[in-house]
């Protein structure tokens, strides 16, 4: 679904991504976690094509986006759904109108429109609010809008930046049970959080980036030190989650990481060779969402 293939990005003499090798399978459910400034924004704008990387292969869906012109790039980008922490809604339009401009801006017709915009609004949960304007929502309501609007054009793969990091910590295992139930649905889910206890308590799989290096990719925990667990506090799960109110010693604690790297080859396929993987994925490629 998604490979990179020892992708380099510098911005002059900063770093952004180095030698990254991450291969992540359709259906996947991958956190992304690291401290601020490891290179997970880096990693996500990379899959998005808004910047292209120095060295290496990046591909989506079988396609080497490295290589695409300009021209292809809306239709790589119809294939990632995006959700953001600030839910990123219009203000001046409706919970359907929001869901139903998503495929309105990529040409889909009005039939089209109103047989798709009411299942995805089911599937969230939120169908009885469809007439309610974003500011009428509760934040997790706001947040079910954006996963339908991301969800509604039927995307590959479901990127989700800090999707609860605006959510109390009892909303946000509702949007994680609901990111859950659309990945068990055939999306794959890839979702950049600082959120420890959330990524505990899903036990999938963690990809761990500092200074611009994967430190280490294996299902389970999110994989820092033990003793920073006293650093959550009830009641307090957010802020400490988002790495907000932490001194810069906390938060290097916090991001400390095992030293070995281990890239696992979740694919017991992949044999390293690029085009036999690109092959692989071009024959895999219908809509299993549905
Ligand atoms: N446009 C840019 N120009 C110069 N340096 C940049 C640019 N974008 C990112 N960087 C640098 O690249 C590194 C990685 O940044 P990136 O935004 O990917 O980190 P991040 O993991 O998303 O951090 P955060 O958790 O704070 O969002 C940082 O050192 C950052 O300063
Ligand atoms: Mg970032």
């Amino acid at each position: 679904m998604i490979v990179f293939n020892n992708v380099t990005k510098r911005y002059g003499s900063n770093v952004g991504l180095i030698d990254a090798s991450v291969h992540i399978n359709r259906g996947d459910f991958v956190f992304l976690v690291g401290p601020s400034g490891a290179g997970k924004t880096t990693f996500i704008r990379l899959i998005l094509k808004e910047i292209d990387p120095d060295k290496g292969k990046i591909l989506l869906a079988g396609k080497d986006i490295t290589r695409l012109g300009r021209r292809e790039i809306p239709e790589i980008r119809q294939k990632i759904g995006m959700v953001f922490q600030d839910f990123r809604l219009l203000e001046k339009k409706t919970v359907y109108e929001n869901v139903a401009f998503a495929m309105e801006v990529v040409g889909k017709s009005k039939r089209e429109i109103r047989e798709r915009v009411p299942y995805v609004l089911e599937l969230v949960d939120i169908k009885d609010k469809a007439k309610r304007y974003p500011d009428e929502l509760s934040a997790g309501e706001q947040q079910r809008v954006g996963i339908a609007r991301a969800l509604v054009n039927k995307p590959r793969v479901l990127i989700c930046d800090e999707p609860t990091g605006n959510l109390d910590p009892i909303t946000a295992m509702d949007i994680m049970e609901l990111l859950e139930k659309i990945n068990i649905r055939g999306t794959t889910v890839l979702m950049v959080t600082h959120a420890k206890d959330i990524v505990d308590k899903m036990n999938k799989r963690v990809v761990a980036i500092d200074k611009g290096r994967i430190v280490r990719d294996e299902e389970g925990s999110y994989g820092f030190k033990k003793q920073n667990q006293e650093l959550y506090i009830p009641g307090q799960i957010n802020a400490v989650s988002s790495g907000q109110n932490l001194s810069v010693d906390d938060r290097k604690t916090m991001f400390e990481v095992p030293p070995a790297n281990i890239l696992r080859d979740i694919d017991a396929g992949y044999d390293g060779n690029v085009d036999s993987m690109v092959s692989a994925y071009l024959d895999g490629g219908e809509d299993v969402y549905e």
